[in-house]
């Protein structure tokens, strides 16, 4: 299939898969991978880090805002796949702990901190061939993107995943915590005031609770193939 220069943007709840998914789109196409995430848990990491997250989760907003602009976190590539940076230090794997995820949601709900987000991903997606995942990439950051998928899946599987994959890592999870990060992630995620979670109109969904990788990849290509009048010539 030739792909054209286009944009996918990937929206959804937490944990339905979207990453692993625009990763796979990223290496069957050859496109650019962004994790909108990524940027979101950088900056969290910064803040907890710099003690700008007070014990009961109050943030230090002004010194956080002040500290954007020089802010630097950005992609790198390995051989598995993108990492995610602050300035020289590699912290794909800080960024993806509890203690991040549970700080998360008020941190992207700011403003600035979306703005910063937003200016990053325009900038590394001017070139197009690049597929986002995240909350808001079809209807803010791209609203022009050329294909919007949007993820969803029962909230006990999407639970189930993320236990599996943070125990994988070494973190003693238990699935009741796992399930309440999610519930309460989801629930600030989608009834904050700047750009919530919200499927664009142009959407397709993706309920993928009984999906395999596999079966998500014929899914996107005959959608390619509809959405593109592609072939498999092309
Ligand atoms: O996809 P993730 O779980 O790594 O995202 C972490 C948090 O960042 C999630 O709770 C919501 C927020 N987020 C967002 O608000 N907008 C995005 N485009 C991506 C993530």
């Amino acid at each position: 299939m030739h792909i054209p220069d286009i944009i996918i943007a990937v929206d959804g709840y937490s944990s339905t898969g979207k990453s692993s998914f625009a990763k796979m789109i990223a290496r069957e196409f050859g496109f650019l991978y962004l994790d909108s995430g990524a940027l979101y848990r950088g900056v969290t990491l910064f803040a907890i880090e710099k003690g700008m997250i007070s014990a009961d989760g109050k943030i230090d907003v002004p010194a956080l805002e002040a500290a954007l602009p020089s802010l630097d976190i950005h992609f790198g590539e390995s051989e598995t796949g993108s990492l995610t940076y602050m300035g020289d230090r590699c912290i794909e794997k800080d960024i993806r702990t509890l203690a991040v995820s549970g700080k998360v949601s008020p941190v992207a709900a700011l403003p600035q901190v979306r703005e910063y987000v937003d200016r990053r991903l325009r900038f590394l997606g001017r070139r197009k061939r690049v597929v986002l995942d995240g909350r808001d990439i079809g209807t803010t950051v791209f609203p022009d993107a050329e294909l919007k998928i949007f993820m969803t899946a029962d909230v006990g599987v999407r639970a189930m995943r993320r236990m599996t994959e943070m125990r994988s890592k070494g973190e003693d999870v238990r699935y009741e915590d796992v399930l309440h990060n999610l519930q309460e992630r989801d629930y600030i995620d989608s009834h904050r005031k700047a750009s919530p979670l919200a499927m664009a109109e142009d959407a397709v969904v993706l309920d993928n609770s009984r999906m395999t990788p596999e079966d998500q990849m014929v899914w996107l290509r005959d959608i390619m193939r509809k959405k593109f009048n592609l072939t498999d010539e092309d």
